[in-house]
């Protein structure tokens, strides 16, 4: 990495936290530093002394350091880097993530900071296995956090199962990819649609889906990241807009074929929404009342394809158009077939069968189809299938 980057480092307390001098170690081959935080815990298990001469830096541990909190406080030492990793993260401190605590520097270094978290879990398996660990994780995750390992082995504590520190070169090599794509997209734009579209029956009734936005939106979280401008284009979902994108709520499939018209033109458009094929044509304009034995007869018109009609654009079409299939059987060829008919360049399909747990789910088992070729993403956080997808998008541009 030619650039110099900056971890910021949290050692919270578990025997793993050996490991992390090897892992300081290695960020620095990458020219990647390494200010530390070191929970009390942590300081059991590996000193002050010993970090900071690999680090070459001043080890914080303190929240109430008067000096610190003048020289560089715990909200400015947590925005100043490019990503913050804790690792070894005990059950501890994935709890009080979760839960939103700050009661020591690191937990409020965490809660004040702007940028991404990666979080390496070290643990015993009984307690890694714990619903309540298993809990927070999930919430960790989707708030974005990326999770690295644990592994499953021999544990010190003469234990066996899934709860190991990841190797050290792997959790390095984890870092160096989040960061080396980070700006990878720098000067593009983006187009991403996200969630269910809701198509009015009356004023107070709707008909719409169970797209829970969770895809899309961590595209869009992953283009900014990797430096892109986008503009999000989403129906109604539970999910936060991703900090930095400009964001366009939209109801019906004809707000989200506007509002994605003016986002044009972009070099890159990517169409994770669940769009209702249909619209009630007879929509009520005041709510329909109750009449005994006489139920309301709806009747249905098309929608826009959003995806076919922006790619089938002429001038100032994207340079890129993704869209997604969703199949529960003969996946690939069925998004092979989808690719020609709507005109675009890639198709992530994703496999919907009952056992993937996708929907509404935080994971996903997607395969790139592209006109001449497709490749397995295997089963893989929502997040990690979106910055793949920026990956694959940034080397396609390049080349
Ligand atoms: O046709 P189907 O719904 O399977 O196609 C899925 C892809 O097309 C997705 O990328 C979806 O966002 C997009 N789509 C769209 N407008 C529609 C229907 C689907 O953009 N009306």
């Amino acid at each position: 990495m030619n650039q110099n980057k900056r971890v910021l480092l949290i050692i919270s307390g578990g025997i793993a936290a050996y490991k992390c001098l090897e892992v300081i170690r290695r960020l620095q081959d990458h020219n990647i530093s390494c200010p530390t935080i070191l929970t009390k815990a942590g300081a059991e298990f590996v000193t002050p002394l010993s970090v900071s001469a690999l680090s070459g830096g001043k080890v914080f541990q303190d929240l109430f350091d008067l000096t610190d909190e003048q020289e560089m406080g715990h909200i400015r030492l947590s925005r100043e880097a490019d990503l913050v990793l804790v690792a070894p993260a005990t059950a501890d401190i994935m709890a009080k993530m979760a839960s939103g605590q700050a009661n020591d520097l690191a937990t409020t270094a965490l809660l004040a900071t702007d940028k991404p978290v990666m979080v390496a879990p070290a643990m015993n398996p009984m307690m890694w296995q714990h619903p309540a660990t298993q809990a927070n994780l999930e919430t960790l995750k989707e708030r974005g956090v990326t999770i690295v390992g644990p592994e499953s082995g021999d544990m010190a504590c003469g234990e066996h199962g899934a709860g190991r520190f990841v190797e050290p070169a792997v959790l390095v090599s984890s870092v160096v990819s989040f960061l080396n794509q980070s700006q990878n997209l720098k000067g593009k734009t983006a187009l991403v649609t996200a969630g269910p579209t809701r198509e009015a029956i009356d004023p107070v009734r709707y008909i719409s889906n169970h797209s829970s936005g969770k895809q899309g939106y961590a595209i869009a979280e992953a283009l900014v990241s990797a430096g892109a401008d986008v503009t999000l284009v989403s129906g109604p979902t539970k999910l936060a807009p991703p900090t930095g994108v400009n964001f366009v709520p939209i109801n019906t499939a004809d707000e989200l074929l506007a509002a994605s018209k003016a986002a044009l033109p972009t070099d890159i458009a990517i169409f994770a929404a669940a769009v209702a094929d249909y619209k009630v044509a007879n929509a009520a304009t005041q709510k329909i009342k109750k009449k005994d034995g006489k139920a309301p007869k709806l009747e249905f018109e098309a929608n826009p394809d959003i995806l076919a009609t922006i790619a089938s654009i002429k001038k100032g079409r994207p340079d890129l158009v993704i869209g997604f299939a969703a199949e529960t059987e003969n996946l690939i060829k069925n998004a092979q077939s989808k690719l020609k008919k709507k005109d675009c360049d890639w198709i992530l399909a994703n496999d919907v069968s009952e056992k993937t747990g996708t929907f509404g789910g935080d994971a996903s088992e997607v395969h790139l189809v592209k006109s001449n070729a497709n490749e397995s993403w295997g089963h893989q956080s929502k997040q990690a299938t979106a910055r793949q997808l920026v990956e694959a998008i940034a080397q396609e541009l390049k080349g």
